[in-house]
């Protein structure tokens, strides 16, 4: 590589890390994004920009605006590059991986399902099976990185309907790759691992990955005592849902990508 690449790859790499050093959350707009000042040299942002690791979103009139969106690309490199510069990252992101679910990991899933859920609210094991098998890239599994353990997910499936049924909790087959809402089914953290920030990392994370998906909302029902959680996190309450799972009533809840 030449000396002049070579530096040129060392400018936008720090300048991206710098971009995910100073983020910080987008509380007028949605606030599970995070955005960074683009303070920086211009070249290096559009290069960013153009591999997808920054979003430079453009205004109405086509000009710029003074901040970009960090993409999950760009986050992930970003972690990269600190790492090897020996720089903390965020705590949560050194303890934790956050991917997708794996098919040998069901059970495992299933397990944490039956802790955090009553037997009438949980998800079977054949039902989480089905579900995995259907819908593996609509999990969203945070994996401890010390034991190697499953620490929480999200889960949910994709549908153009509008609002929640019990059928999305038992019949994977309601899945629909290209639907535009997701409806969530679990969240779920290990009693262990709670009053961390986990819930609400998986919630911010999973609501970013699926806006880079171009889905247009995301739709849950939780009891009444979830609602102040939910609203914490951006969600907004529809209230009663016509879902009666586990013969009790649920809040349908959304929040708009
Ligand atoms: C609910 C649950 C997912 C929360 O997980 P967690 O990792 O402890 O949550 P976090 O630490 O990310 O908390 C985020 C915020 O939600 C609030 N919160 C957490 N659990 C809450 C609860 N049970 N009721 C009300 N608010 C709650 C926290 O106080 C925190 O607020 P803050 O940001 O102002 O401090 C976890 O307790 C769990 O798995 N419970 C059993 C399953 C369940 O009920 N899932 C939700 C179904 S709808």
């Amino acid at each position: 590589m030449s000396e002049k690449k070579k530096i040129q790859e060392a400018i936008d790499d720090l300048t991206l890390a710098l971009l995910y050093l100073t983020r910080f959350q987008d509380r007028e707009g949605s606030q599970f994004n995070e955005i960074a000042w683009k303070g920086y040299d211009f070249d290096a942002l559009e290069r960013l920009d153009a591999a997808e690791l920054i979003m430079d979103l453009k205004n109405r009139r086509g000009g710029s605006y003074k901040y970009a969106y960090m993409t999950e690309k760009g986050r992930n490199k970003a972690r990269e590059i600190l790492g090897e510069l020996n720089i903390e990252d965020q705590e949560l992101y050194e303890r934790f991986e956050f991917r997708t679910i794996k098919p040998e990991e069901a059970d495992e899933a299933a397990d944490i399902e039956q802790a955090c859920f009553p037997a009438n609210e949980a998800c079977t094991r054949e039902n989480m099976k089905d579900r995995i098998q259907a819908a593996a890239d609509l999990f969203l599994v945070a994996m401890d990185r010390k034991t190697g353990k499953m620490a929480g997910f999200l889960n949910g499936i994709a549908t153009n309907e509008n609002s929640f049924r019990d059928e999305f909790f038992t019949d994977a087959a309601t899945h629909d790759p290209q639907g535009r809402n997701i409806m969530l089914l679990g969240l779920d953290v290990l009693p262990e691992y709670r009053e961390q920030g986990l819930a609400k990392e998986l919630v911010y994370c999973y609501c970013r990955r699926e806006q880079e998906r171009s889905r247009n909302r995301l739709v849950l029902t939780c009891h009444e005592e979830k609602v102040a959680m939910y609203n914490k996190f951006g969600f907004r309450d529809l209230g009663q849902s016509v879902s009666q799972w586990g013969g009790v009533s649920w809040h349908e809840m959304e929040i708009m990508l």
